[in-house]
C-alpha cells in the first residue's frame, strides 16, 4: 500500500489540500505544543521589540505535527511576506542565490524538507543566513570574478522530519531549535472541536474522543478522519458524529482503537512471527511487507516507538510484550527462543 493510500499517516496526503482554511493563523490559535509555543513568544516579542528580524528557526519532527504551520504563524505574528520553498525544488546554487536576491528586509523564507538541500546550495546559504553576504561568481574561465553582495537581514525557517540528515554546519546556524512532539488527547481533542466548528460539523464529545484517540497524536491525521467521519455519519447516521458513529466509521477504515492500521499491524506481526520478535533490520521489515523504509521509519516507526511496541536496538527493531499484547499473541517465555541443550 502507498503511504498516500494510508488514512493514518501523518505524511500530506493529496486529499489535505483543504485543510488550508483550518491552518492556526496566530501562536494563540496552536493548541498543544506549550513550551515551543511559549519560547516562540518570547523570540517575536524579543525581536519585535528590537524591530529585528527573528533569529533563523529549525522545526523538527514526525510529519503533520504542525512545522508548516508555525513558519506560517510566525510571519503572520511577525507581519512580514513568507516565502515557501523545499530542498529538492532548489536545484542550483544559483535557484538559491535568485530567491534569496529577491528577498525583504525581515521577510521570511521557509526551506521545507531542508534536510535535501545539495551541497552547492548549502554553500551559498552558510554565509546568507550567518553575515546576510551572497557570494556569487561573475563570468567564467581565468576572468571569472567573486562578488560578494549584501542582503537584507532575513530570516530562514527550516523544516524537517529528519533531523539526523541535516548537515551539522547547516544546523549549527539556526539559532532556534524546536522538536515537535505527539500531541497529547486533550489537544488533539480541542483542534478535533475547533475543526469541526470551523466546518459547520455536529460532533458530541465522545465522538470527538473517538477520533482524538486513533489519531497518533497527530493533527493531521485528526482532520483527516473527522472528515471521513463526516462522510460516514451523513450517509449511515443522521449526520451527528456521536461517539458509537465515530466507532463504527474507523473500525470500518480499519483503523483500530489505538490508531494502528494494516501496515502498522503488519509490521508489528512480521517481526513477531517471522523473526521471533526481533531484532530485525528496517530494510529487512519493509521488504517483507513491501514498504517504503523510508515511510516506515518516519511514519509508522515514531508511534510505535512512543506507544512502547516497538524498541530500536543496535541490531535492530524489537517488538516488547505490549506489542504482543495488542496483536493478542502469546509473549515467549524467556529463553524459551533458545534451543533446547541435550
Ligand atoms: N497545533 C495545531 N493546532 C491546530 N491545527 C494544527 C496544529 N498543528 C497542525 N495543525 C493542522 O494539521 C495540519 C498539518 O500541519 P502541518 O502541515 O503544519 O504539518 P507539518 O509538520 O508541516 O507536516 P510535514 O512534515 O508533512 O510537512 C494542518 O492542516 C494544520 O491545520
Ligand atoms: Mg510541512
Amino acid at each position: 500500500m502507498s503511504d498516500d493510500a494510508r488514512m493514518v499517516s501523518g505524511s500530506r496526503r493529496r486529499d489535505d489540500r483543504d485543510n488550508l482554511a483550518l491552518r492556526p493563523r496566530l501562536l494563540r490559535d496552536i493548541v498543544g505544543q506549550d513550551s515551543v509555543r511559549e519560547n516562540l513568544q518570547i523570540l517575536i516579542d524579543a525581536a519585535k521589540n528590537r524591530q529585528e528580524p527573528i533569529d533563523h528557526v529549525l522545526f523538527y519532527g514526525p510529519p503533520g505535527l504542525g512545522k508548516t504551520s508555525l513558519a506560517y504563524v510566525i510571519a503572520n505574528e511577525m507581519n512580514v511576506n513568507i516565502h515557501i520553498t523545499a530542498g529538492p525544488s532548489i536545484e542550483r546554487a544559483g535557484d538559491l542565490a535568485a530567491i534569496l536576491t529577491h528577498m525583504k528586509q525581515h521577510e521570511i523564507l521557509f526551506i521545507d524538507e531542508v534536510h535535501r538541500l545539495g551541497r552547492a546550495v548549502e554553500e551559498i546559504l552558510y554565509p546568507a543566513m550567518e553575515d546576510f553576504k551572497l557570494d556569487i561568481v561573475i563570468g567564467k574561465g581565468p576572468a571569472a570574478k567573486n562578488v560578494r553582495l549584501n542582503l537584507p537581514r532575513f530570516t530562514v525557517i527550516g523544516a524537517t522530519t529528519r533531523l539526523a540528515l541535516l548537515a551539522a554546519p547547516l544546523r549549527d546556524r539556526f539559532g532556534a531549535q524546536f522538536r515537535l512532539d505527539f500531541y497529547d488527547i486533550q489537544a488533539m481533542e480541542h483542534i478535533i472541536n475547533r475543526a469541526a466548528t470551523m466546518l459547520k460539523i455536529e460532533i458530541k464529545p465522545e465522538g470527538t474522543s473517538e477520533i482524538a484517540r486513533r489519531s497518533r497524536g497527530t493533527p493531521r491525521v485528526a482532520l483527516r478522519l473527522l472528515r471521513r467521519v463526516r462522510d460516514y455519519a451523513q450517509v449511515r447516521a443522521d449526520g451527528i458524529i456521536t461517539g458509537p458513529v465515530s466507532g463504527e466509521a474507523l473500525e470500518l477504515l480499519n483503523i483500530d482503537h489505538l490508531g494502528l492500521d494494516d501496515v502498522d499491524r503488519r509490521i508489528l506481526a512480521i517481526i513477531i512471527e517471522n523473526y521471533a520478535g526481533g531484532p530485525v533490520g528496517l530494510e529487512t521489515i519493509a521488504a517483507a511487507i513491501s514498504e517504503d523504509a523510508a515511510t516506515i521509519m518516519d511514519v509508522c516507526e515514531p508511534y510505535l516507538l512512543q506507544l512502547g511496541f516497538l524498541a530500536r536496538t543496535p541490531r535492530g527493531r524489537v517488538a516488547t510484550l505490549h506489542a504482543y499484547e495488542h496483536l493478542g499473541i502469546p509473549y515467549p517465555e524467556r529463553g524459551s527462543s533458545q534451543p533446547t541443550l541435550f
